[in-house]
């Protein structure tokens, strides 16, 4: 998959460095040649030994080490590589690459490359939405810079949210992606899949018929043109595909908030079928039966997650496609719900009982584009999302 690609991995500072092991390890059973870089602060967290040992290289830690530079300039060092891989990119080493400092051997690197370069952000939550980050991170991609993650979970800190390094199957699925040359390759594309759970009481919640096959076909088709894919999906009955760093929730604020946090992206897909209410204040304890009668559930509107990354004044996805369910009129309907939601394209179906479509296997789409209504024949999920995924590949190219 991999053989023969040179990858420069350079490692930062924090607690994730340990999982840049399993990276390595990933990297080289794919048939990459790892070339490790430990910064000062990642030396503190991985050891040097264990580095070298599983990339079998030796790792680079020193600018003013004579030995390497007799050996490998860090000039020469920074462009043997097919791609630079920074895990953890850490807030600080994001602000030094941001800033073009070169205090150290990663940083000079990072400045002298003229390789891609693939970062994996992980830092405390609160850094990561620092405006000083969004900043970083912004100036990062509008150079170029490829991003995997941040993941949204606990953290080592004890506190929940955007900041966790990506797995490294799922480093490794972007690196791949990177390298492997397909007509998405370099692009990111976000999809929402499967439905959200608005919870009742701690055990009970509202849910509805969508099994996310939709979602993750389209998913599937993406990675074969080498995309790397944030896949946003709610509890579905279908897996999230291999390759795709999978972000799951049970919400649809959950969704909205891993959605916002997975951006930029180039195209977004929204195929989630998301709850369109939530229960008014969940109890927080088991309701009970005979306590003066049945309950009355109180609903509130979730917020619209394709409408609100539809309407971003800054860091809009270049392609925004959404989904409508329909059960009657389905052509006029989705039209007006393109214009409401302020998406590109909007992929319409027929969900009405009989048409076998919600949870079944296949899909009769209309794509509604600022053109007008295209009606596609009635095709396996896999078929219609490898068109539509062709579909974003020439727009985006
Ligand atoms: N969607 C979303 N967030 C919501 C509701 C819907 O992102 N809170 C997205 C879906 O993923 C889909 C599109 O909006 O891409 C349309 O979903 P649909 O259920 O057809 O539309 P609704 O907004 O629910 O409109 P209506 O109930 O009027 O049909």
């Amino acid at each position: 998959m991999l053989t023969g690609k040179r990858i420069l991995l350079i490692i930062g500072g924090g607690i994730a460095a340990y999982k840049s092991l399993e990276l390595i390890r990933g990297l080289t059973r794919a048939g990459a040649l790892v070339t490790p870089v430990l910064t000062r602060a990642g030396s503190e967290f991985v050891t040097p030994l264990s580095v070298s040992a599983l990339a079998g290289e030796k790792v680079y830690s020193d600018l003013w080490d004579l030995t390497d530079e007799a050996e490998m300039g860090h000039i020469q060092l920074s462009r043997v590589a097919d791609l630079v891989v920074v895990a953890p990119a850490t807030a600080d080493l994001m602000a030094k690459m941001a800033a073009g400092l070169a205090d150290d051997l990663a940083s000079t690197l990072l400045l002298a490359t003229d390789t891609p370069v693939l970062i994996a952000p992980a830092m405390n939550v609160r850094m990561w939405q620092h405006p000083a980050t969004r900043r970083n991170l912004s100036a990062l991609t509008g150079d170029g810079i490829a991003v995997v993650g941040p993941a949204v979970g606990d953290m080592a800190c004890g506190e929940h949210g955007p900041g966790r390094m990506a797995e490294p199957a799922d480093i490794l699925a972007a690196v791949t992606a990177r390298l492997s040359g397909g007509a998405l390759s370099g692009r990111h594309l976000l999809i929402t899949s499967g439905p959200t759970h608005e919870p009742i009481d701690p055990v009970r919640y509202i849910a509805n018929r969508s099994s996310g096959a939709q979602g993750a076909a389209i998913a599937r088709a993406a990675l074969a043109l080498g995309a790397r894919v944030s896949f946003v999906t709610g509890p579905a009955a279908v897996a999230a595909p291999d390759g795709v760093e999978a972000i799951r929730v049970e919400t649809a604020q959950q969704m909205l908030e891993a959605v916002t946090a997975a951006l930029p992206a180039d195209a977004a897909i929204f195929a989630a079928a998301v709850a369109d209410w939530r229960v008014a204040g969940p109890s927080g304890s088991k309701i009970k039966k005979g306590q003066g009668g049945s309950p009355v559930l109180e609903f509130t509107e979730n917020p619209d997650i394709l409408a609100h990354v539809a309407g971003m004044a800054e860091g809009r996805p270049l392609l925004v496609v959404g989904f409508a369910a329909e059960t009657d009129d389905v052509t006029a309907n989705a039209t007006a719900k393109r214009a409401r939601k302020g998406c590109d394209w909007i992929l319409a179906n027929d969900v009405s009982p009989g048409s076998g479509i919600m949870g079944g296997a296949e899909n009769a789409v209309t794509l509604i584009t600022g053109d007008g209504a295209e009606d596609w024949p009635r095709a396996g999920k896999d078929a219609v999302a490898a068109r539509l995924v062709a579909r974003i590949a020439e727009a985006l190219a």
